[in-house]
């Protein structure tokens, strides 16, 4: 996957992208580094390495990447992964929290306390600890002159309440974006802005997991543009999000990006 856009655009920034082991995380990682950007990659739980998750890389960008892997659903997991970012960067321009997934289509007359706490912990708790972790880093880096930027994944099921099954998920990405806008409004004073992304129906592991062949047909003939995104599709919201050239005066915001799919 190449990007056509400066490739100097993140020279000199540090950025962390969670979940970036595959899909939408592995993407916008591939994007920030053909923009210029150290980038440290976090995995996620699957065992993997470094060149089966990004392949193809220049030997320029490969230098620029780190990757460590962990769960992020339990607190432990985030405080070691921000002590990779001190340790691997030495500080932090944009955080990128992607790391999130369904947990399973539970029904909501079979969720328990055990599905709640699994999947707020992982799709809304690691967001809040990770973003306030990154804070003092993200504030020192702002004070450089080009302000610092997270951007957080939410999901359209944030705004329609998703299918069947996936209440807390969709609930729990609405709290990311809420959270994202209280963020953005109380970090603004430190030159750290704060957005989100709104992927629509992407055609990733996610779904690969979650939804059958049929759902995906008959939600790719309902979308204006006629086909589901891919993971290629969202990068470009991410890095207009976190560069400030671009996007300076932007915070707060939740860009949706979903082909037509939903329009408000
Ligand atoms: N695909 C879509 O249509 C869609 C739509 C809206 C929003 N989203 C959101 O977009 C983000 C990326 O999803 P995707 O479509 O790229 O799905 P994906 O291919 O399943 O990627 C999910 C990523 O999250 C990581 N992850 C899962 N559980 C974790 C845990 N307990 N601790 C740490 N990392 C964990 C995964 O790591 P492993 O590889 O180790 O499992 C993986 O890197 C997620 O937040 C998802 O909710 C996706």
């Amino acid at each position: 996957m190449t990007f056509p856009f400066a490739s100097d655009l993140f020279a000199g920034r540090r950025v962390l992208v969670t979940g970036a082991g595959r899909g939408i995380g592995q993407a916008v990682a591939a994007g920030f580094l053909q923009g210029g950007a150290q980038v440290l990659a976090h995995l996620g739980v699957a065992e993997r390495d470094a060149a089966e998750s990004f392949p193809g890389l220049s030997p320029a960008e490969r230098e620029r990447l780190a990757v460590t892997a962990g769960d992020l659903a339990g607190g432990a997991g985030v405080e070691a992964l921000l002590a990779e970012v001190h340790r691997r960067l030495g500080g932090l321009d944009v955080l990128v929290n992607n790391a999130g997934t369904m947990l399973g289509r539970v029904p909501a007359d079979a969720v328990d306390e055990a599905h709640y706490a699994r999947v707020l912990d992982l799709n809304a708790r690691s967001v809040v600890l990770l973003s306030g972790g990154a804070v003092p880093m993200l504030r020192e880096a702002a004070q450089g002159g080009r302000g610092a930027a997270i951007v957080n994944t939410v999901s359209i099921s944030a705004r329609t309440g998703g299918s069947p099954g996936s209440s807390l998920y969709s609930a729990a990405k609405a709290f990311v974006a809420t959270h994202s806008r209280a963020l953005a409004r109380e970090l603004a004073p430190d030159g750290i802005r704060v957005n989100a992304v709104s992927p629509g129906t992407i055609m990733t592991d996610f779904h690969r997991r979650y939804s059958t062949p049929e759902k995906l047909e008959a939600t790719a003939a309902s979308i204006p543009m006629k086909r589901l995104g891919t993971a290629a599709d969202c990068v470009g919201a991410y890095l207009f999000l976190a560069a400030p050239e671009l996007s300076g005066y932007v915070t707060g915001q939740v860009l949706e990006v979903n082909g037509g799919q939903l329009m408000a």
